[in-house]
Protein backbone atom coordinates (compact mmCIF):
# COMPACT_ATOMS: atom_id res chain seq x y z
CA UNK A 1 0.00 0.00 0.00
CA UNK A 2 1.09 3.23 -0.92
CA UNK A 3 2.86 5.40 2.52
CA UNK A 4 0.89 8.08 1.34
CA UNK A 5 -2.38 6.69 1.58
CA UNK A 6 -4.93 8.43 4.07
CA UNK A 7 -2.01 10.10 5.42
CA UNK A 8 -3.03 13.93 6.24
CA UNK A 9 -0.66 16.61 5.15
CA UNK A 10 -0.91 20.13 5.64
CA UNK A 11 0.83 22.28 3.00
CA UNK A 12 1.87 25.38 4.36
CA UNK A 13 2.27 28.16 1.34
CA UNK A 14 5.00 31.26 1.59
CA UNK A 15 5.63 33.59 -0.99
CA UNK A 16 8.22 33.08 -3.20
CA UNK A 17 7.79 32.18 -7.17
CA UNK A 18 7.81 28.72 -6.10
CA UNK A 19 4.81 28.46 -5.52
CA UNK A 20 3.65 27.68 -8.58
CA UNK A 21 4.79 24.28 -8.40
CA UNK A 22 3.01 24.02 -4.54
CA UNK A 23 -0.32 23.28 -7.17
CA UNK A 24 1.61 20.66 -8.55
CA UNK A 25 2.68 19.26 -5.39
CA UNK A 26 -0.65 19.43 -4.08
CA UNK A 27 -1.69 17.33 -7.13
CA UNK A 28 0.91 14.42 -6.71
CA UNK A 29 0.25 14.10 -3.11
CA UNK A 30 -3.66 13.92 -3.72
CA UNK A 31 -2.76 11.35 -6.60
CA UNK A 32 -0.80 9.36 -3.77
CA UNK A 33 -3.91 9.32 -1.66
CA UNK A 34 -3.06 11.70 0.99
CA UNK A 35 -5.74 14.13 2.31
CA UNK A 36 -4.29 17.94 1.60
CA UNK A 37 -5.38 20.94 3.45
CA UNK A 38 -3.28 24.04 2.42
CA UNK A 39 -2.80 26.77 4.62
CA UNK A 40 -1.44 30.25 2.33
CA UNK A 41 0.14 33.30 3.76
CA UNK A 42 -0.94 36.71 2.27
CA UNK A 43 2.24 36.96 0.63
CA UNK A 44 1.79 33.46 -1.19
CA UNK A 45 -1.41 34.81 -3.62
CA UNK A 46 0.54 37.59 -4.58
CA UNK A 47 2.14 34.23 -6.71
CA UNK A 48 -0.24 31.84 -6.59
CA UNK A 49 -4.46 31.73 -6.02
CA UNK A 50 -6.24 30.15 -3.51
CA UNK A 51 -8.80 29.22 -5.82
CA UNK A 52 -6.23 27.29 -7.45
CA UNK A 53 -4.86 25.16 -4.79
CA UNK A 54 -8.46 25.06 -3.51
CA UNK A 55 -9.54 23.65 -6.49
CA UNK A 56 -6.56 20.44 -6.46
CA UNK A 57 -7.22 20.05 -2.37
CA UNK A 58 -10.37 19.59 -2.72
CA UNK A 59 -10.90 21.74 0.30
CA UNK A 60 -11.16 25.48 1.46
CA UNK A 61 -7.71 26.86 1.64
CA UNK A 62 -7.05 28.80 4.88
CA UNK A 63 -5.26 32.24 5.04
CA UNK A 64 -6.85 34.36 7.70
CA UNK A 65 -7.30 33.03 11.24
CA UNK A 66 -11.42 33.55 10.91
CA UNK A 67 -11.39 31.04 7.84
CA UNK A 68 -9.40 28.49 10.09
CA UNK A 69 -12.17 28.70 12.71
CA UNK A 70 -15.07 28.85 10.18
CA UNK A 71 -14.26 24.96 8.90
CA UNK A 72 -11.70 23.61 11.79
CA UNK A 73 -9.95 25.89 14.50
CA UNK A 74 -6.39 26.34 14.29
CA UNK A 75 -5.71 24.16 17.01
CA UNK A 76 -7.31 21.63 15.49
CA UNK A 77 -5.85 21.71 12.11
CA UNK A 78 -2.34 21.18 13.95
CA UNK A 79 -3.79 18.44 15.50
CA UNK A 80 -5.62 16.76 12.36
CA UNK A 81 -2.22 17.26 10.75
CA UNK A 82 0.36 13.91 10.06
CA UNK A 83 2.94 15.82 8.41
CA UNK A 84 3.20 19.54 7.64
CA UNK A 85 5.39 20.94 5.08
CA UNK A 86 6.03 24.46 4.02
CA UNK A 87 6.64 24.54 0.09
CA UNK A 88 8.40 26.61 -0.83
CA UNK A 89 9.39 28.45 2.65
CA UNK A 90 11.05 31.44 2.25
CA UNK A 91 13.72 33.47 4.12
CA UNK A 92 11.35 35.15 6.15
CA UNK A 93 9.50 32.09 7.20
CA UNK A 94 12.80 30.64 8.30
CA UNK A 95 13.17 33.47 10.53
CA UNK A 96 9.87 33.47 11.95
CA UNK A 97 9.70 30.13 12.46
CA UNK A 98 13.20 29.83 14.15
CA UNK A 99 11.47 33.00 16.57
CA UNK A 100 8.48 30.44 17.44
CA UNK A 101 6.23 33.50 16.11
CA UNK A 102 2.44 33.26 16.17
CA UNK A 103 1.09 35.94 14.58
CA UNK A 104 0.00 34.72 11.18
CA UNK A 105 -1.81 31.33 11.00
CA UNK A 106 1.04 29.30 9.05
CA UNK A 107 3.46 30.50 11.76
CA UNK A 108 0.54 29.67 14.66
CA UNK A 109 0.15 26.34 12.89
CA UNK A 110 3.66 25.33 12.52
CA UNK A 111 3.84 26.09 16.84
CA UNK A 112 0.88 24.63 17.43
CA UNK A 113 1.67 21.17 15.98
CA UNK A 114 3.04 18.26 17.15
CA UNK A 115 3.29 16.36 14.08
CA UNK A 116 6.92 16.56 12.13
CA UNK A 117 7.59 19.62 10.37
CA UNK A 118 9.38 19.56 6.88
CA UNK A 119 10.35 22.86 5.24
CA UNK A 120 11.19 23.62 1.38
CA UNK A 121 13.67 26.18 1.45
CA UNK A 122 12.84 28.51 -1.51
CA UNK A 123 15.40 31.81 -1.71
CA UNK A 124 17.88 33.69 -3.57
CA UNK A 125 21.24 32.16 -3.20
CA UNK A 126 22.89 35.17 -1.85
CA UNK A 127 19.92 35.33 0.67
CA UNK A 128 19.98 31.16 2.03
CA UNK A 129 24.04 31.97 2.38
CA UNK A 130 23.48 34.62 4.73
CA UNK A 131 24.69 34.32 8.20
CA UNK A 132 20.98 35.43 9.88
CA UNK A 133 19.66 32.48 7.45
CA UNK A 134 22.48 29.34 8.47
CA UNK A 135 21.51 30.40 11.78
CA UNK A 136 17.68 30.08 12.11
CA UNK A 137 18.63 26.74 9.60
CA UNK A 138 20.50 25.60 12.51
CA UNK A 139 18.02 27.01 15.31
CA UNK A 140 15.03 24.50 13.51
CA UNK A 141 17.67 22.07 12.68
CA UNK A 142 18.23 21.92 16.57
CA UNK A 143 14.78 21.75 17.55
CA UNK A 144 14.26 18.12 15.30
CA UNK A 145 12.45 19.86 11.88
CA UNK A 146 13.52 18.75 8.87
CA UNK A 147 14.57 20.62 5.71
CA UNK A 148 14.29 19.21 2.72
CA UNK A 149 16.44 21.34 0.01
CA UNK A 150 17.50 23.61 -1.11
CA UNK A 151 19.03 22.17 -4.79
CA UNK A 152 21.34 24.32 -6.64
CA UNK A 153 20.67 25.40 -10.37
CA UNK A 154 19.33 28.42 -11.83
CA UNK A 155 17.54 30.98 -9.91
CA UNK A 156 14.37 32.93 -11.29
CA UNK A 157 16.38 36.20 -10.23
CA UNK A 158 19.17 35.11 -12.83
CA UNK A 159 22.05 33.57 -10.12
CA UNK A 160 23.04 30.60 -9.80
CA UNK A 161 23.40 28.62 -6.84
CA UNK A 162 21.78 26.97 -3.79
CA UNK A 163 18.22 27.61 -2.94
CA UNK A 164 15.84 26.32 -6.09
CA UNK A 165 13.21 24.52 -4.15
CA UNK A 166 13.09 21.00 -4.62
CA UNK A 167 10.87 19.73 -7.26
CA UNK A 168 7.42 18.55 -6.21
CA UNK A 169 8.46 15.23 -7.00
CA UNK A 170 11.67 15.29 -4.88
CA UNK A 171 9.07 16.55 -2.06
CA UNK A 172 6.79 13.84 -2.61
CA UNK A 173 9.15 10.78 -2.69
CA UNK A 174 10.61 12.41 0.98
CA UNK A 175 7.48 12.81 2.74
CA UNK A 176 6.71 9.48 1.33
CA UNK A 177 9.58 7.87 2.56
CA UNK A 178 9.22 9.70 6.33
CA UNK A 179 5.92 7.44 6.66
CA UNK A 180 7.76 4.12 4.93
CA UNK A 181 11.30 3.77 6.11
CA UNK A 182 10.65 5.30 9.92
CA UNK A 183 13.56 4.64 12.71
CA UNK A 184 11.89 1.36 13.26
CA UNK A 185 10.53 0.18 10.77
CA UNK A 186 9.48 -3.49 10.89
CA UNK A 187 10.08 -3.98 14.24
CA UNK A 188 7.65 -4.59 16.84
CA UNK A 189 7.43 -2.59 20.69
CA UNK A 190 5.09 -3.28 23.26
CA UNK A 191 4.34 -0.18 25.40
CA UNK A 192 3.59 0.40 29.38
CA UNK A 193 1.57 3.69 29.83
CA UNK A 194 -0.40 5.63 32.44
CA UNK A 195 -1.11 4.42 36.08
CA UNK A 196 -2.94 1.77 37.82
CA UNK A 197 -5.34 1.25 40.51
CA UNK A 198 -5.09 -1.39 42.91
CA UNK A 199 -8.10 -2.25 44.93
CA UNK A 200 -8.71 -1.63 48.16
CA UNK A 201 -12.55 -2.47 48.28
CA UNK A 202 -14.88 -2.99 45.90
CA UNK A 203 -15.08 1.26 45.70
CA UNK A 204 -11.38 2.37 46.54
CA UNK A 205 -8.66 2.46 44.84
CA UNK A 206 -4.86 3.20 45.46
CA UNK A 207 -3.88 5.02 41.97
CA UNK A 208 -1.36 7.73 41.41
CA UNK A 209 -1.08 10.97 39.43
CA UNK A 210 0.14 9.47 36.31
CA UNK A 211 -1.21 11.33 33.11
CA UNK A 212 -0.20 8.35 30.40
CA UNK A 213 0.36 11.19 28.44
CA UNK A 214 4.07 10.36 27.99
CA UNK A 215 3.87 6.62 27.15
CA UNK A 216 0.65 7.39 24.44
CA UNK A 217 3.45 9.75 23.12
CA UNK A 218 6.22 7.26 22.88
CA UNK A 219 3.36 4.47 21.68
CA UNK A 220 2.14 7.38 18.60
CA UNK A 221 5.97 8.21 18.02
CA UNK A 222 6.76 4.79 17.69
CA UNK A 223 3.87 3.84 15.49
CA UNK A 224 5.09 7.02 13.30
CA UNK A 225 8.91 5.62 12.73
CA UNK A 226 7.31 2.35 11.49
CA UNK A 227 7.02 0.04 14.28
CA UNK A 228 3.66 -2.27 14.86
CA UNK A 229 2.74 -0.93 18.29
CA UNK A 230 1.17 -2.72 21.12
CA UNK A 231 0.11 -0.17 24.27
CA UNK A 232 -0.94 -1.43 27.49
CA UNK A 233 -2.44 0.80 29.43
CA UNK A 234 -3.80 1.90 32.82
CA UNK A 235 -7.08 3.77 33.01
CA UNK A 236 -6.45 7.19 31.34
CA UNK A 237 -8.77 9.40 29.50
CA UNK A 238 -6.11 9.84 26.69
CA UNK A 239 -7.39 8.28 22.95
CA UNK A 240 -5.46 5.59 20.99
CA UNK A 241 -2.79 7.18 19.08
CA UNK A 242 -3.33 6.24 15.26
CA UNK A 243 -2.06 2.72 14.11
CA UNK A 244 -1.57 1.64 17.89
CA UNK A 245 -3.17 -1.64 19.13
CA UNK A 246 -4.59 -1.00 22.22
CA UNK A 247 -5.20 -2.77 25.79
CA UNK A 248 -6.88 -1.35 28.92
CA UNK A 249 -6.03 -2.71 32.28
CA UNK A 250 -6.45 -1.46 35.87
CA UNK A 251 -4.12 -3.07 38.43
CA UNK A 252 -0.16 -4.04 38.24
CA UNK A 253 -1.47 -7.82 37.66
CA UNK A 254 -3.35 -7.45 35.23
CA UNK A 255 -0.93 -5.26 33.38
CA UNK A 256 1.87 -8.17 34.01
CA UNK A 257 -0.49 -10.62 32.81
CA UNK A 258 -0.97 -8.13 29.15
CA UNK A 259 2.61 -7.43 28.88
CA UNK A 260 3.65 -11.26 28.90
CA UNK A 261 1.18 -12.51 26.96
CA UNK A 262 2.64 -10.13 24.20
CA UNK A 263 6.35 -9.53 24.93
CA UNK A 264 7.46 -13.13 23.05
CA UNK A 265 6.38 -11.32 20.26
CA UNK A 266 8.47 -7.96 20.85
CA UNK A 267 11.63 -5.97 19.77
CA UNK A 268 11.06 -3.02 22.19
CA UNK A 269 9.77 -2.99 25.30
CA UNK A 270 8.96 0.40 26.97
CA UNK A 271 7.79 0.56 30.56
CA UNK A 272 6.31 4.09 30.70
CA UNK A 273 3.72 3.22 32.48
CA UNK A 274 3.49 4.54 36.88
CA UNK A 275 2.83 1.42 38.15
CA UNK A 276 2.10 0.68 41.63
CA UNK A 277 5.04 -0.56 43.84
CA UNK A 278 2.52 -1.49 46.35
CA UNK A 279 -1.19 -2.77 46.67
CA UNK A 280 -3.16 -3.98 49.51
CA UNK A 281 -2.46 -7.65 50.11
CA UNK A 282 -6.14 -8.26 49.76
CA UNK A 283 -8.99 -6.11 48.76
CA UNK A 284 -12.13 -6.84 50.91
CA UNK A 285 -14.80 -8.52 49.22
CA UNK A 286 -17.48 -5.64 50.78
CA UNK A 287 -16.95 -1.82 51.13
CA UNK A 288 -14.88 -1.11 54.41
CA UNK A 289 -17.38 0.43 56.85
CA UNK A 290 -16.17 3.90 58.41
CA UNK A 291 -15.26 4.17 62.42
CA UNK A 292 -13.97 5.86 64.80
CA UNK A 293 -11.09 3.85 65.00
CA UNK A 294 -8.01 4.23 62.73
CA UNK A 295 -7.76 2.19 59.57
CA UNK A 296 -4.71 0.09 58.79
CA UNK A 297 -4.09 -1.09 55.34
CA UNK A 298 -1.33 -3.97 54.92
CA UNK A 299 0.75 -3.11 51.62
CA UNK A 300 2.56 -5.84 49.79
CA UNK A 301 5.17 -4.80 46.79
CA UNK A 302 3.46 -4.96 43.28
CA UNK A 303 4.95 -7.43 40.62
CA UNK A 304 7.55 -5.40 39.06
CA UNK A 305 6.52 -5.77 35.30
CA UNK A 306 9.52 -4.04 33.72
CA UNK A 307 12.27 -6.31 35.93
CA UNK A 308 10.11 -8.97 35.06
CA UNK A 309 10.52 -8.82 31.84
CA UNK A 310 14.41 -7.70 31.26
CA UNK A 311 14.61 -11.20 33.32
CA UNK A 312 13.44 -13.29 30.70
CA UNK A 313 15.59 -15.22 29.09
CA UNK A 314 14.43 -14.20 25.96
CA UNK A 315 13.68 -10.86 26.29
CA UNK A 316 13.67 -7.74 24.29
CA UNK A 317 15.51 -4.43 24.22
CA UNK A 318 14.03 -2.85 27.75
CA UNK A 319 13.92 0.62 28.32
CA UNK A 320 12.58 2.02 31.77
CA UNK A 321 11.68 5.57 33.08
CA UNK A 322 13.24 6.88 36.56
CA UNK A 323 10.97 9.82 37.75
CA UNK A 324 13.65 11.18 40.29
CA UNK A 325 13.00 14.25 42.63
CA UNK A 326 16.59 14.71 43.78
CA UNK A 327 20.10 13.11 42.74
CA UNK A 328 18.68 12.16 39.19
CA UNK A 329 22.01 10.91 37.43
CA UNK A 330 22.76 8.46 40.61
CA UNK A 331 19.32 7.28 40.72
CA UNK A 332 19.01 6.57 37.20
CA UNK A 333 21.83 5.13 37.07
CA UNK A 334 21.19 2.47 39.72
CA UNK A 335 18.53 1.58 38.22
CA UNK A 336 19.43 0.72 35.09
CA UNK A 337 21.98 -1.55 36.88
CA UNK A 338 19.06 -3.06 38.73
CA UNK A 339 16.85 -3.77 36.76
CA UNK A 340 19.09 -4.42 33.23
CA UNK A 341 18.35 -2.16 31.65
CA UNK A 342 19.28 -1.42 28.10
CA UNK A 343 18.55 2.43 28.21
CA UNK A 344 16.91 4.66 31.34
CA UNK A 345 14.95 7.88 30.36
CA UNK A 346 15.38 10.07 33.80
CA UNK A 347 13.06 12.76 34.42
CA UNK A 348 12.85 15.17 37.09
CA UNK A 349 9.64 15.31 38.68
CA UNK A 350 7.80 17.92 40.19
CA UNK A 351 8.51 22.03 39.58
CA UNK A 352 5.70 21.90 36.42
CA UNK A 353 7.56 18.81 35.15
CA UNK A 354 6.72 15.20 35.03
CA UNK A 355 3.65 14.05 36.12
CA UNK A 356 0.30 15.59 34.46
CA UNK A 357 2.57 17.78 32.73
CA UNK A 358 2.62 18.73 29.04
CA UNK A 359 6.12 19.28 28.73
CA UNK A 360 9.38 17.11 29.99
CA UNK A 361 12.95 16.83 29.71
CA UNK A 362 14.82 13.70 29.74
CA UNK A 363 18.51 12.39 30.61
CA UNK A 364 18.88 9.17 28.81
CA UNK A 365 21.47 6.54 30.31
CA UNK A 366 22.81 3.83 28.34
CA UNK A 367 26.02 1.24 28.56
CA UNK A 368 28.69 3.48 28.22
CA UNK A 369 26.67 6.87 27.39
CA UNK A 370 24.09 9.38 28.54
CA UNK A 371 21.99 12.19 26.55
CA UNK A 372 20.02 15.05 27.48
CA UNK A 373 16.55 15.80 25.40
CA UNK A 374 15.56 19.68 26.41
CA UNK A 375 12.43 20.58 27.87
CA UNK A 376 9.68 19.81 25.27
CA UNK A 377 6.18 18.98 24.67
CA UNK A 378 5.96 15.10 25.16
CA UNK A 379 5.32 13.91 21.58
CA UNK A 380 8.33 16.42 20.55
CA UNK A 381 10.36 14.84 23.10
CA UNK A 382 8.71 10.98 22.40
CA UNK A 383 10.21 11.08 18.86
CA UNK A 384 13.78 11.99 19.81
CA UNK A 385 13.25 9.02 22.50
CA UNK A 386 12.36 6.96 19.76
CA UNK A 387 15.48 8.23 17.76
CA UNK A 388 17.88 7.22 20.44
CA UNK A 389 16.06 3.97 21.07
CA UNK A 390 16.23 3.23 17.69
CA UNK A 391 20.15 3.79 17.24
CA UNK A 392 20.93 2.39 20.52
CA UNK A 393 18.78 -1.08 18.97
CA UNK A 394 20.64 -0.83 15.98
CA UNK A 395 24.00 -0.46 17.75
CA UNK A 396 23.30 -4.07 18.91
CA UNK A 397 23.27 -2.80 22.12
CA UNK A 398 20.74 -5.35 23.00
CA UNK A 399 22.10 -6.87 25.62
CA UNK A 400 22.24 -6.14 29.13
CA UNK A 401 25.48 -4.99 31.15
CA UNK A 402 25.64 -8.45 33.04
CA UNK A 403 27.80 -7.14 36.21
CA UNK A 404 26.99 -8.40 39.93
CA UNK A 405 24.26 -5.40 40.33
CA UNK A 406 21.37 -8.34 39.61
CA UNK A 407 19.62 -7.28 42.17
CA UNK A 408 15.61 -7.76 42.08
CA UNK A 409 14.27 -4.54 42.66
CA UNK A 410 11.28 -3.99 43.85
CA UNK A 411 11.48 -0.86 46.20
N1 LIG B 1 7.97 -0.31 36.64
C1 LIG B 1 7.30 -1.47 36.33
N2 LIG B 1 6.62 -2.14 37.30
C2 LIG B 1 6.61 -1.68 38.58
C3 LIG B 1 7.29 -0.51 38.89
C4 LIG B 1 7.97 0.14 37.90
O1 LIG B 1 7.29 -1.86 35.16
N3 LIG B 1 5.94 -2.34 39.49
C5 LIG B 1 8.74 0.39 35.60
C6 LIG B 1 8.17 1.74 35.25
O2 LIG B 1 7.29 1.66 34.16
C7 LIG B 1 9.42 2.53 34.90
C8 LIG B 1 10.45 1.96 35.84
O3 LIG B 1 10.02 0.64 36.13
O4 LIG B 1 9.88 2.27 33.60
C9 LIG B 1 10.51 2.77 37.10
O5 LIG B 1 11.14 2.07 38.08
P1 LIG B 1 10.86 2.25 39.61
O6 LIG B 1 11.83 1.39 40.26
O7 LIG B 1 9.44 2.08 40.00
O8 LIG B 1 11.22 3.70 39.76
P2 LIG B 1 10.37 4.90 40.18
O9 LIG B 1 8.95 4.77 39.68
O10 LIG B 1 11.11 6.09 39.69
O11 LIG B 1 10.30 4.78 41.78
P3 LIG B 1 11.45 4.56 42.87
O12 LIG B 1 12.44 5.66 42.66
O13 LIG B 1 10.68 4.64 44.11
O14 LIG B 1 12.05 3.20 42.66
Amino acid sequence: MNSLANKRILLGVTGGIAAYKSAELTRLLRRAGAEVRVVMTAAAADFITPLTLQALSGQPVYSRWDEAGAAMGHIELARWADRVLVAPATADTLARLAQGRADDLLSALCLATTAPLYLAPAMNQAMWRHAATRDNVETLRSRGVRLLGPAEGEQACGDTGPGRMLEPEALLAALSASFESGALAGLKVLVTAGPTREAIDPVRFMGNRSSGKMGYAVAAAAAEAGARVQLVSGPVALPCPPRVERVMVESAAEMLDAVLERVADTDIFVAAAAVADYRPQAAAADKIKKTVQPLTLRLEPAPDILATVSRLPQRPFCVGFAAETADLERHARKKRLAKSLDLVAANRVGRGLGFEADDNELHLFWEGGDARLARAPKPRLARLLIEHIAARYRAGLAHPPQGDDHADHTA
